[in-house]
């Protein structure tokens, strides 16, 4: 049996696959900052927050990556001043590229969410993006979220995955790598090539250490309130979306990527578009958040 992860391996593992990741983060995961991921990211927070949330004063993102929450909300006039922590400086590195190509000005820290360098009572919102089924110490970043929150102020998390997504998502997963050898024979793409025990290329090996939660709604529900947030409230989306989204990248991910058409992406970005829309439309009104691949929380700090 292998030895449970320390807090420690946790977080230098992060950091080394997160810096790696970072060299082509938003090509892989099409992150955008233009039209589309403004629409993307301010949808997602419209959801939990109601029509044109904020505007907030003062934000800190944890895990903010290369910016994709942070620097889409400060386009959209969602939020004012901006503070990105990472543990990644990899990451962050390419946030500040980023953030200096958008004009716009941010301040970044890096660091682990449990333990954050700021002052009590410092922001008007926290938030994060597919990041807290990284932390090895939820209690802890909760705690924290809580201390450096103004009195009032808005806790905000989406794109975690849910329990039942993390089991559902090995279904495109295992689809696409039986599916792999046919398409790219018919894209034209070459193999790409596989790690020294013949298995997937290594940042997918890397994934399952990354990734220490799947959460159930209780779960983030229960951090919450054991911090003292109040108002806590958990919703799902995308269903349709991600599973298609885990076919494609796995069929991609057993290709040399220059090989891969440029019509490939675009069928499969507008795909994701497409899936995501008729999820918000026709099956996050009527499912149990359960049910979702991504989970969403929002709270507020009392006072
Ligand atoms: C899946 S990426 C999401 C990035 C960004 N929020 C987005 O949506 O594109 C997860 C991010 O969390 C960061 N991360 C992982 N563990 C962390 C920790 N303990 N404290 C702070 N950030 C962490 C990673 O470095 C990475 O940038």
């Amino acid at each position: 049996m292998v030895a449970p992860a320390s807090t420690e391996e946790i977080l230098d593992v992060n950091r080394r696959y997160h810096d790696v990741a970072a060299v082509d983060y938003d090509s892989k995961w099409g992150v955008d900052f233009g039209a589309v991921g403004r629409a993307q990211v301010l949808g997602k927070v419209e959801k939990l927050l109601g029509r044109r949330p904020g505007p907030f004063a003062r934000a800190l993102e944890i895990g903010a990556g290369t910016g994709y929450f942070t620097l889409n909300l400060m386009q959209e006039g969602v939020i004012a001043a901006g503070v990105c922590s990472d543990v990644s400086p990899g990451m962050l590195g390419a946030l500040r590229a980023n953030a200096e190509r958008l004009g716009l000005h941010v301040e970044t820290v890096a660091g682990d969410a449990a333990a954050l360098p700021f002052e009590d009572a410092s922001f008007d919102l926290v938030l994060g993006h597919a990041v807290l089924h990284h932390l090895p110490q939820l209690e802890r970043a909760f705690a924290d979220f809580m201390r450096v929150l103004r009195p009032g102020g808005v806790l905000l998390f989406a794109g975690e995955p849910s329990r039942y997504g993390d089991r559902i998502a090995a279904l495109p997963k295992r689809a696409g790598l039986a599916a792999a050898p046919l398409w790219r024979r018919a894209v034209g793409a070459r193999a790409a090539e596989a790690n020294g025990n013949g298995g997937p290329p290594d940042d997918h090996a890397l994934e399952s250490l990354v990734d220490v939660h799947a959460f159930a709604p209780g779960d983030l529900e229960r951090h919450a309130s054991a911090a003292g947030f109040a108002d806590v409230r958990v919703r799902g989306e995308e269903l349709l979306a991600n599973m298609f989204g885990w076919f494609n990248r796995t069929v991609e991910a057993s290709a040399v990527h220059e090989d891969i058409p440029f019509g490939w992406f675009r069928y499969a970005y507008r795909g994701y578009i497409l899936l995501q829309r008729i999820d918000g439309a026709l099956l996050e009104p009527h499912l149990p958040a359960a049910r979702f691949y991504n989970l969403m929380l929002t709270a507020r700090k009392p006072g």
